[in-house]
């Protein structure tokens, strides 16, 4: 196991589910992410945003051991992680990438893909139950995907691809989940869905939400921390604080 508790240290990442210090991340010699300090505690539902190239995709991958930072230290539910991330604390984080994964032709269904989440976190030589069966199925109708089930996931649209991630990320009971861009294919009609789901998730059952948009407006709506990116943490606060439409024009503009 990779995780080395730091017993003797008093640390200040206490009840966070992620703790970034001081992390450095370089893609050859080119710097995608300078001095990255954050905590983002249970419950939370943060909106991040930033110009295109600024780093949020790459602040998310770090998170969940995508992509290795060149210095600093990663704690996850304040465990210091150091090479790979355990399964068991892996599992916690659901991850929506910026684009939809899978093609035409992915031999799987809507079903198997979220029945997946429900034996990612046993392994994948699991047995899948009727338990399981009716837990993919409950899942499926709490993100309103129910009528897809039985479909292909490479004839979705994007966007419906996105949603059933969401799904499969419950179904492995994620309590974190980190979205790369989940509205931007969509209209916005179900721009407004997928948030009022994230939301519902936020508040009923307690998931931590980390959220990238490029729409301020529709995060001011949402969520109650904003941070802003541009390789360095532009603004980390409230979404209700009135400088955060300067910061948001320097750096935008
Ligand atoms: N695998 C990679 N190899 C080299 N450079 C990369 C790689 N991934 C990202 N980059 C570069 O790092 C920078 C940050 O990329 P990243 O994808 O994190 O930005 P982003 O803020 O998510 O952008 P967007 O809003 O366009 O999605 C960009 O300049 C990008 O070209
Ligand atoms: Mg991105």
């Amino acid at each position: 196991m990779n995780v080395s508790k730091l017993d003797n240290q008093q640390s200040s990442c206490d009840d966070t589910v992620v703790c970034l210090t001081d992390i450095n991340v370089v893609y050859g010699n080119y710097v995608a992410l300078y001095n990255i300090n954050l905590d983002i505690y249970k419950g939370e539902f943060i909106g991040i945003c930033g110009p295109n190239g600024s780093g949020k995709t790459t602040l998310l991958k770090t998170i969940i051991g995508l992509v290795k930072p060149l210095t600093g230290e990663i704690k996850l539910y304040g465990d210091n992680i150091s090479e790979k991330i355990p399964k068991e604390v892996r599992f916690k984080f659901g991850y929506v990438p910026q684009f939809a994964p899978y093609d035409k032709n992915f031999p799987a269904t809507v079903k198997d893909v979220v029945e997946m989440g429900t034996y990612a976190k046993a392994g994948l030589f699991k047995r899948i139950t009727d338990k399981d069966r009716n837990k993919a199925f409950e899942i499926l109708k709490l993100v309103d995907m129910e009528h897809f089930v039985e479909r292909p996931i490479g004839h979705l649209s994007g966007g419906q691809q996105q949603k059933i991630m969401i799904a499969q990320a419950l179904a492995a009971e994620a309590e974190v989940l980190l979205l790369d861009e989940p509205t931007s294919a969509l209209d916005f009609r179900m721009t407004e869905d997928v948030m009022e789901l994230l939301d519902f998730l936020n508040h009923t059952h307690k998931i931590t939400i980390v959220t990238i948009n490029h729409n301020i407006k529709l995060l001011r709506a949402f969520t109650k921390r904003i941070i802003c990116l541009n390789k360095m943490i532009s603004y980390d606060g409230p979404t209700s604080d009135p400088n955060l439409d300067d910061v948001i024009n320097k750096i935008f503009y």
